[in-house]
């Protein structure tokens, strides 16, 4: 019988028992192979021209599928998991959160509402009050899991836009702003593209922003707001405090902003994508001191909490004004009185993934100890990568060390602002076509820098040590 006249659930039931053989050999590869593959492998363009192919009428099946992927990824993947990517901000996936990912995913957990997972759910709700105990937050802040920081910064701002409405004396989910008064935001230069891209969707507007800088990289004039502040004459306005930018790993002045909010009418949102992790290490922790006393924070989990993508966490200190934010009900879902939980109520995402399986296995795993030694490794290993610029004659530290991002450039000597800017961004897509690490380039001020970040607990001394030498070696060949 071919397997078009089979009945499509015993082709697939048959398929799967060879699949599990498939996938134990495909697993373990990609998992045992995470410390060799290359950051980007070379010539990853050619390999994907079969990626334009139209849709076969007839499938290969789920074997020769499996295979075509697995050869496709080896010959264009980007091992951001691996040891040498440093771009952006992407962390690792501890032993215990990938295994518990994988589980989450062949069991097709939906967290929705209880009763499709029970245990997700609980799970959820157990996890993110460990979390708030991880970062020193209060227990009553209400909290979500949803894809990242960005979607956690959407969590935290429609619940102060909630605020703001009804400050004004409307619900803003009902009524939306039009001929509303226009929604003050006032923060410092670092704000995050994400927080802008949030504003735009509310429809507060990114051109509304106020950013008030002292200085080109964008630090925090905190007179300039407080004067800002008193002009709005008690007015309800949203502060949001930077707590970790991501060229150089600095934070805006988290206390001093909190307690200047608080003499005004303000929401304090904090964007802690990855800055809320110093509160996990008593040396760096002095950073973030003071978010405690935030109405809104975010944190992501796929960067230095070491947990697979995608996940990040919103928590909101009056869980009624989440629940007037995203609240949705229909005949046939959970009413929404009903006292078992329904987390795709109080946030964005209706279907959602068990983000939850991760988070709370790393952290029964590791607890509060195996998290903190995460975060310290990686300052360590930025400690020594700042060393090794400092030893490079040709290699030069653009700002303090103080997190777990360097911001560096390659200068030979001899060359002009601009034309180190040119040759650093040429050098930035040298880097990346080379293949052996995986690092970016952006901007302090007008200068162009490269700006590793270190968020993976298997980056290793040897690693940085050799990213070292690569920058140098490719800066030289441009020369
Ligand atoms: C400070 C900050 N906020 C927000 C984001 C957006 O995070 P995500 O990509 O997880 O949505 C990032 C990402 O780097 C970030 O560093």
């Amino acid at each position: 019988m071919s397997s078009q006249d089979m009945d499509i659930g015993d082709q697939f039931r048959g398929e799967i028992e060879n699949l599990i053989g498939q996938l134990q050999t495909a697993l373990a590869d990609a998992i045992r192979g995470m410390d060799e593959r290359p950051a980007l492998t070379p010539g990853a363009d050619a390999a994907l021209e079969v990626l334009k192919e139209p849709l076969p009428d007839t499938g290969c099946g789920a074997q020769q599928s499996i295979e075509k992927l697995l050869e496709l990824n080896a010959s264009a993947s980007a091992n951001t998991g691996g040891p040498k990517c440093f771009h952006f901000i992407i962390g690792g996936n501890t032993p215990a959160a990938m295994a518990a990912d994988l589980l989450a995913t062949a069991y097709e957990t939906v967290t929705y509402t209880w009763v499709v997972s029970p245990v997700g759910v609980q799970m959820e709700l157990q996890a993110l009050d460990w979390l708030k105990e991880l970062f020193g937050l209060p227990a009553s802040m209400s909290g979500i899991m949803v894809t990242g920081a960005t979607m956690a910064n959407f969590v935290g701002i429609a619940s102060a836009r909630q605020w703001w409405g009804e400050q004004h004396g409307f619900d803003v989910s009902e009524t939306g702003m039009a001929e509303k008064p226009q929604m003050p935001v006032l923060t410092s230069g670092f704000v995050h593209a994400s927080t802008l891209k949030v504003l735009a969707l509310q429809g507060v507007g990114r051109a509304n922003v106020q950013q008030f800088c002292r200085d080109d990289f964008g630090r925090l004039d905190i007179n300039a707001m407080e004067q800002a502040l008193e002009d709005l004459n008690g007015q309800p306005a949203l502060v949001i405090v930077n707590a970790g930018e991501v060229n150089a790993g600095e934070f805006d002045p988290v206390s001093d902003m909190i307690k200047l909010a608080r003499k005004h009418n303000c929401w304090v949102h904090v964007d802690g994508a990855f800055g809320l992790f110093a509160r996990v290490s008593p040396r760096i922790a002095h950073f973030a001191e003071g978010v405690e006393q935030a109405d809104s924070v975010t944190v992501d989990g796929h960067k230095w909490l070491n947990v697979p993508f995608d996940s990040g966490y919103a928590f909101v200190r009056d869980h009624g004004l989440m629940v007037r934010a995203f609240r949705y009900s229909a005949d046939y879902l959970p009413a929404e009185d009903n006292p078992r939980p329904t987390l795709g109520a109080i946030g964005p995402e209706s279907s959602r993934r068990a983000r939850s399986f991760a988070v709370w296995a790393t952290l029964k795993a590791y607890g509060r100890e195996g998290h903190r030694r995460i975060v310290e490794h990686c300052l360590d290993i930025a400690q020594h990568f700042a060393e090794q610029v400092r030893q490079h004659d040709r290699l030069e530290l653009m700002a303090d060390v103080t997190l777990n991002i360097v911001a560096f450039r390659f200068n030979p000597g001899g060359l002009t602002e601009q034309e180190l800017d040119g040759l650093n961004q040429k050098l930035g897509e040298v880097v990346i076509a080379d293949g052996r690490f995986m690092a970016g380039t952006s901007k302090i001020g007008p200068r162009t820098i490269f700006r590793p970040a270190f968020s993976n607990w298997r980056t290793r001394k040897q690693d940085v040590e050799e990213f070292a030498t690569v920058v140098n070696e490719l800066g030289q060949g441009l020369l």
